[in-house]
Parts: C-alpha cells; sequence; structure tokens
C-alpha cells in the first residue's frame, strides 16, 4: 500500500481549519435559514466529508440527501460534460435547498447543477462550497457560503480525489506532481 503522505507536496488546509470554518458557517447558515426548513443536498462523491462535518455542525434538524455527478473522471481536467449517475430522492418541489460541495473549480457541475434544479420548483437554491479556486473559474456560480479560496492548483483530500483516490486524507493538500505527469 502507498503512503498518502509521499503523495503529496504541501498541506494547504488543515483538519482543524476546516472544522473551525464549518462552526462558522454553520451557525451562519442556522441563523439565515431560522424560518424556514432547509434540505441539505450533497453532491458526491466529493462532498461526503463536507456534508457529514458541516451537517453535525448545524443546529438545527435537517434532512439530507444526495445526487452523484461526476465530469473530472480520471483526469486533473473537467470533461465539461456533467453525467448524473444518481438522481435525487427527494422532491425539490417547495423546499429550501442548499447544495453543499467540496470545491468550485471551474464551476462547470455548479453551474449545471443550479440550472437542473431550478427547473424542479425549488423554493430556493444557495450553495455552500468548502473551496473555491477564482483563477479557474470558466463560468461563474453564485455562491452564498465559501469556507475557503485557494490558488489554482490540483489539490486532493477531505473528499476530493484523483481518480478516486486520496479521498480519505483528513486534511486537503497539493498532489504531487509525480503522481499525474
Ligand atoms: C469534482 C468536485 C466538484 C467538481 C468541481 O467532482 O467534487 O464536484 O469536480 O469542478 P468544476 O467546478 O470544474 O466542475 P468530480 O467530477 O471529480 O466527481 P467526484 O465528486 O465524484 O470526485
Ligand atoms: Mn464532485
Ligand atoms: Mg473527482
Amino acid at each position: 500500500a502507498v503512503d498518502i503522505q509521499s503523495e503529496i507536496t504541501e498541506i494547504l488546509v488543515t483538519e482543524e481549519q476546516i472544522l473551525k470554518r464549518l462552526d462558522e458557517i454553520a451557525a451562519q447558515v442556522a441563523v439565515d435559514y431560522a424560518d424556514k426548513d432547509l434540505l441539505l443536498v450533497g453532491v458526491l462523491k466529493g462532498a461526503i466529508m463536507v456534508m457529514a462535518d458541516f451537517s453535525r455542525a448545524l443546529p438545527t434538524v435537517a434532512p439530507i440527501d444526495w445526487m452523484a455527478v461526476s465530469s473530472y473522471g480520471a483526469s486533473t481536467k473537467s470533461s465539461g460534460v456533467v453525467q448524473i449517475r444518481k438522481d435525487l430522492d427527494e422532491d425539490l418541489h417547495d423546499r429550501h435547498v442548499l447544495i453543499v460541495e467540496d470545491i468550485i473549480d471551474s464551476g462547470l457541475t455548479l453551474s449545471w447543477l443550479l440550472e437542473n434544479f431550478a427547473s424542479r420548483g425549488a423554493a430556493s437554491v444557495e450553495v455552500f462550497a468548502l473551496l473555491r479556486k477564482p483563477d479557474a473559474a470558466k463560468v461563474h456560480v453564485d455562491c452564498r457560503y465559501v469556507g475557503f479560496d485557494i490558488a489554482n492548483e490540483f489539490v486532493v483530500g477531505y473528499g476530493l480525489d484523483y481518480a478516486e483516490k486520496y479521498r480519505n486524507l483528513r486534511d486537503v493538500a497539493i498532489l504531487a506532481p509525480h503522481v499525474y505527469s
């Protein structure tokens, strides 16, 4: 088995920093949705860790649903084609939806999802992304809650993968170029 630490060059955001930021955002979300029933929608698979920790940081009752989409496959570049691998179980009609994502990179996945959700009659749809890469944006995404803006490097860990690996790293780290070049 390969040691994860030998495959990364730098830790960008530690688990401790993430958990602290999730507490701050959860407190803000609790205030913003004080008079609304929230439905959390996680985007599989990248959002698994952030959903687990963020949902537990919320002081309120919030059901969780999942949508599985993929645009990267086994590449460090987005294909630009978003594929649904699993649709939602919940009906979004009249619901207040908060999409929980690990990262906004080009923005293609979320802009596609927002358009898709808009047609399902939700009362509101907002986005929380743990990470965002402003320098990589190809399309603008209206994102209400952002954990951290980061540089345009290929990052893994805390749910984020390269070719399905490294999701189980606790921190967010920069993948060593020797892994993918
Ligand atoms: C990754 C990431 C986001 C998306 C962001 O998902 O988890 O969902 O790409 O990139 P974008 O802003 O350029 O669209 P991926 O397609 O790799 O699927 P995964 O979540 O299963 O890893
Ligand atoms: Mn994803
Ligand atoms: Mg991926």
